[in-house]
């Protein structure tokens, strides 16, 4: 098993923080995340989504930290102390015998169109690049979920193809979009 320093890290943004997600904030998670607005286009996120489902997301992020598996941000407002500023959450998921990671991310409703998916995610590929030793990000999103493919165009990610009804969401079969970006377009200014 690799080891991962699990000592907290911290991105600051202009307007965000990306901070670890701590077990003081799971009553936080599941009030913003229990929304079907939101949940319809995110496959981890259930209807309801409970506190008890925050507190598993909560176990399961802090082991994929330890084993390097993935990286999870609480995407949080520069100023406001503990769970009240967090907005949203952003994370890369490691395939680690490809140095690539999938992107993913997800705000509460009250805070969409603000642009801050797109500064939370530049600021974690961003970190991921330089610090992770990845050599590719790469991301998903629904055919219904244009507000993502655009956050991700925005990202200068390239849209690389359709998959056909490749996820089940409840009794339906989504078709999938895939963007991605190489470490050296991100290092020409992509992103930025
Ligand atoms: C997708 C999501 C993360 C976007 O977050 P956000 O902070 O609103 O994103 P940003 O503000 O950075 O950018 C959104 C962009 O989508 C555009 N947009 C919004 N609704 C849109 C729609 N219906 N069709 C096309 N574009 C749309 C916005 O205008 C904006 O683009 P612009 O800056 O060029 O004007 C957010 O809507 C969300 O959390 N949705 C539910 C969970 C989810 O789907 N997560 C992603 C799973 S892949």
């Amino acid at each position: 098993m690799k080891y991962v320093d699990p000592r907290p890290v911290e991105l600051v943004t202009p307007r965000l923080v990306l901070r670890n997600f701590v077990m003081e904030d799971v009553a936080r998670v599941a009030e913003i995340a229990n929304d079907p607005r939101v949940a319809d286009t995110v496959l981890s996120i259930a209807m309801p989504y409970e506190v008890s489902h925050a507190e598993e997301f909560w176990k399961k992020q802090d082991v994929w930290w330890r084993e390097g598996k993935a990286f999870v941000f609480a995407i949080a407002k520069r100023g406001v102390e503990g769970s009240e500023g967090i907005v949203g959450f952003t994370g890369l998921h490691v395939r680690g015998a490809d140095d690539s990671a999938e992107l993913g991310y997800w705000l509460g409703h009250a805070y969409w169109n603000l642009g801050y998916a797109t500064e939370a995610a530049r600021a974690i590929c961003e970190w991921g690049f330089a610090t992770r030793g990845l050599h590719r990000i790469f991301a998903h999103h629904m055919a219904n979920n244009p507000a993502s493919g655009r956050v991700m165009e925005k990202l200068g990610m390239q849209h690389e193809g359709l998959l056909r009804e490749h996820v089940k969401k409840g009794s339906e079969y989504r078709d999938v979009h895939v963007f991605g970006v190489l470490k050296r377009d991100w290092g020409l200014g992509i992103g930025h």
